[in-house]
């Protein structure tokens, strides 16, 4: 089961905790080889050093004027938010009751559920995702159908069921007892299921009692080595909220580490306004932010401070947030990105970007020892990039004066056009007609 594939290759060769790092670890070979055996990495150099590792007989996938790369990471995306990506105008609160809460409604329907599985997971690896964690909805049934799609072509994936038990309409309830025993059961069937993993989901604090946070609490105690996903400090409206229905907590992200919720495979969507002593939380704790530009431009929450996140060597990684998010795209995320760096005057690099999307994912997930780079061993998932998808990339391609130059042109025009092949656990699973 040995493939062979010969290309340009590009990775960052390890973690850094100063952007400065970055550029120096980028790897790039233009005539590159890599070998693969058993969904894992077993070689990657030039080609003219590797060839001969070559066994006779196995055929060389050649994929010349294309650049192959890590699999993309999305550390946050909501699978049942798909029909209705891009409605309109609202900001946070408000967009949830009049649009998330009615979609979601619609997955307790397991024949629903499967099929919006099948579409999410198609969408993911037409994008070059190979792994992403994800929500789910209320219903036990949505967890459970998109595993069955990503166990069918083994990628990695990390999901949960929504726990909440109020302040949403009563058909999307649960209660703090219903809620850990579908999620222990979820874990039990799912939790490191072939490359699955699953993460305890309270969809945020306004949404789950002191006592649901309790059982999601307990349910970390006992299985530590699931994740917790939720969100945090998107919007001022919802921050005020949480004061409200917490007075006796010290901040929004206090109410979750209160409840034992904190930790290195925490991972907090958005965290835009956060108090120092927040900062100092996640820090302290090693918890993970995920940011999603796109998102956080459209419902108009706010400006991300990824320079205090690398001040503070918290880890962050990139998240599409669909559908408050306006894009599957990793590359149309970072574009968006860029922007949102842009206006606090800071400039995003092609390589941090390309990091956040990657390796630097990979860590704020604590999976940097299975994935996000090419080194040896690793699973192998990776996408073979067409710099050159439209005539304008084209001709901006032909103009780049270096590496960054092609790779940040790469960001800011590419999208799902720029992939051209998505391999998972070492097998292609998507190819562009
Ligand atoms: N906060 C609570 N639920 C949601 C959601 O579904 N999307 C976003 N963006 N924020 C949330
Ligand atoms: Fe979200």
């Amino acid at each position: 089961t040995l493939k062979a594939i010969r290309a340009s290759m590009l990775d960052v060769a390890c973690v850094v905790d100063d952007p400065v790092d970055i550029e120096k670890n980028v790897r790039y070979i233009e005539d590159g080889l890599l070998l693969v055996t058993n969904g894992r990495i077993e070689w990657v150099g030039e080609w003219e050093e590797g060839k001969d590792k070559i066994p006779e007989g196995v055929r060389v996938r050649s994929y010349p004027g294309k650049i192959v790369m890590p699999g993309f990471i999305d550390t946050h995306i909501h699978y049942p938010q798909s029909e209705m990506v891009g409605a309109y105008g609202e900001q946070l609160l408000e967009w949830l009751d009049n649009y998330v809460f009615p979609t979601e409604v619609r997955y307790k329907d397991k024949d629903y559920a499967k099929e919006m599985s099948e579409f999410f997971v198609k969408q993911l690896l037409r994008n070059g995702t190979t792994t992403a964690l994800v929500f789910g909805t209320v219903h036990p049934e949505s967890v459970d159908s998109l595993f069955e799609v990503a166990e069918n072509i083994n990628m990695r994936m990390i999901a949960g069921k929504v726990m909440m038990d109020r302040n949403a309409p009563d058909y999307l309830l649960d209660t703090p007892e219903i809620s850990y025993n579908q999620s222990k059961e979820l874990i039990e069937k799912w939790h490191k299921k072939g490359r699955l993993l699953y993460a305890i989901t309270p969809r945020f604090a306004p949404t789950s009692s002191p006592e649901q946070l309790d059982m999601a609490g307990k349910l970390k105690k006992e299985f530590p080595d699931t994740y917790m996903h939720t969100h945090l400090c998107e919007n001022k409206s919802e921050i005020e909220w949480v004061k409200e229905l917490f007075p006796d907590r010290a901040s929004y992200l206090d109410v979750y580490h209160h409840h034992g919720l904190t930790g290195p495979k925490s991972i907090f969507a958005h965290s835009i306004h956060l108090e120092d002593c927040e900062w100092d939380c996640l820090q302290e704790t090693d918890s993970a932010i995920s940011f999603c530009p796109t998102s956080n431009l459209y419902l108009g929450s706010g400006l991300f401070k990824l320079q205090e996140a690398w001040k503070r060597k918290v880890k962050v990684g990139m998240g599409t947030d669909i559908g408050a998010g306006t894009t599957f795209s990793i590359m149309q995320t970072l574009n968006e990105a860029y922007k949102v760096m842009q206006l606090q005057e800071y400039r995003l690099s092609a390589f941090e970007a390309f990091y956040l999307a990657t390796l630097g994912g990979a860590k704020s997930l604590s999976l940097d020892h299975l994935i996000g780079n090419f080194e040896v061993g690793k699973e192998a998932d990776f996408v073979v990039i067409d710099p050159c998808a439209t005539p304008l990339q084209q001709l901006r391609f032909d103009n780049s004066k270096s590496l960054a130059d092609e790779l940040f042109v790469l960001i800011t025009l590419g999208d799902d056009r720029s992939i051209y092949r998505t391999y998972v656990d070492g097998r292609l699973v998507y190819a562009r007609n």
